[in-house]
C-alpha cells in the first residue's frame, strides 16, 4: 500500500513514518509541501497516486491560533480542503487527525464520537472546520480525534515539565482540566490498523484512563525520579492563557472498541515506556 503523509516532520508525522514503515511511504514535511498551496497539494497527490493519504499537518499552537485566526483557518481548514479536493479525483481515502478541543468540556462523562462539538478556541474551531471539509468532499475517510499528544521529536507538556524541573524553575500546573495523555507511537500504530482494515468513519483514539495536567506532572516527576520536586496546583483562571481549554477532554474510544480492538494501554504505562526509552528527556 502506498501512503502519502502530510506534516511528516511533525511529532505525530514522525511516529506515523515509523508505524507505517512496512508500507511504501511518501512522507512530505512542511518544507516539501505547504498544504495552504492548493495547486502544490494537487500536484503532489496526483503525481504520487497514493492508496491512502494521512493528513497530519496542522498549525497546532493553541494560543498562537487564538491570536491569528486567519492563519489558523488557512492552514487547518483551507489546508484540509486542499488535501480533500486533491483526494477526490481518484477517490483516495484520507485519514484526518483531529482533536478533543472540538468539544466545550461541559459533558460530565467522556465524549462519544457522535457528541455535538462546540469548540471554545480558534484552534478547536479551525480543526472542526477541517473535519467538515473532509466530510463534505470525500466518501471514504477516517476522522480520528485524539488528545494531549507527546512523543519523541516534538515539543510537549512532558518535555516542558522535565525541562522546568531540571532547571529548578517553580512548577505551577492546572488541576481543573482532565483528559487522556496519548503517546504518538501508540496512536500511530492504531491509525495504521484502522487504515489497513479500511474501517472508515469518525473515531476517538487515546491512551486509556484520564488525569488532570497536575496529576500528569506528578506522574512524570515520579517516573523520572524527581518526585520530591514540589508542584503547585492552580486553576485555569490563574494561568490566564489566551485560548480557553475544555475542562473535560475525555474521549470515549467507542467506535474503536466496537470494531473488537482492545483499548490502547493506560496513559501511565505509555508514559513509563516513553520516559524509560528516552532517559535524556
Ligand atoms: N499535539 C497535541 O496535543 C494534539 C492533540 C490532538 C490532536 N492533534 C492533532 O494531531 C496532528 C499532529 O499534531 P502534532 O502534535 O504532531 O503537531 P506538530 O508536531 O506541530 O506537527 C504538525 C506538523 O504540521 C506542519 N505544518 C504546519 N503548517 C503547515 C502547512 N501549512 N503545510 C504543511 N505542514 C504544515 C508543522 O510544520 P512546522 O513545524 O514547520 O510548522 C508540523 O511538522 C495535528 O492535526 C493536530 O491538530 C494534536
Amino acid at each position: 500500500m502506498k501512503v502519502l503523509i502530510t506534516g511528516a516532520g511533525g511529532m505525530l508525522g514522525q511516529a506515523l513514518v515509523q508505524a507505517l514503515h512496512s508500507q511504501e511511504l511518501i512522507p512530505l514535511s512542511h518544507q516539501v509541501l505547504d498544504v495552504t498551496d492548493g495547486s502544490a497539494v494537487r500536484t503532489a497527490i496526483q503525481k504520487a497516486a497514493p492508496d491512502v493519504v494521512v493528513h497530519a499537518a496542522a498549525w497546532t499552537s493553541v494560543d498562537g491560533c487564538e491570536g491569528d485566526p486567519d492563519r489558523a483557518f488557512s492552514i487547518n481548514a483551507v489546508g484540509t480542503r486542499n488535501v480533500a479536493l486533491a483526494c477526490q479525483p481518484r477517490g483516495t481515502p484520507c485519514c484526518y487527525v483531529s482533536t478533543d478541543y472540538d468539544f466545550d468540556g461541559t459533558k460530565a462523562n467522556p465524549y462519544l464520537e457522535w457528541d455535538r462539538p462546540n469548540p471554545l478556541s480558534v484552534y478547536g474551531a479551525s480543526k472542526l472546520a477541517g473535519e467538515q471539509e473532509i466530510r463534505s468532499h470525500l466518501d471514504r475517510f477516517w476522522i480520528v480525534r485524539t488528545s494531549w499528544l507527546y512523543g519523541p521529536g516534538g515539543r510537549h507538556f512532558v518535555g516542558a515539565i522535565l525541562d522546568k524541573a531540571k532547571a529548578g524553575d517553580p512548577l505551577r500546573v492546572v488541576d481543573d482540566q482532565i483528559g487522556s495523555p496519548t503517546l504518538t507511537s501508540d496512536l500511530a500504530r492504531a491509525l495504521a490498523r484502522l487504515i489497513r482494515a479500511q474501517a472508515y468513519g469518525t473515531y476517538h483514539l487515546t491512551n486509556a484512563g484520564a488525569c488532570s495536567w497536575y496529576d500528569l506532572a506528578l506522574k512524570i516527576l515520579q517516573i523520572a525520579g524527581l518526585g520530591t520536586i514540589p508542584v503547585k496546583a492552580i486553576s485555569s483562571e490563574d494561568l490566564a492563557r489566551p485560548a480557553k481549554r475544555p475542562q473535560n477532554s475525555r474521549l470515549r474510544n467507542f467506535c474503536w472498541e466496537a470494531l473488537g480492538y482492545p483499548p490502547l494501554r493506560s496513559w501511565e504505562k505509555a508514559l513509563e515506556a516513553y520516559l524509560h526509552s528516552e532517559p535524556g528527556r
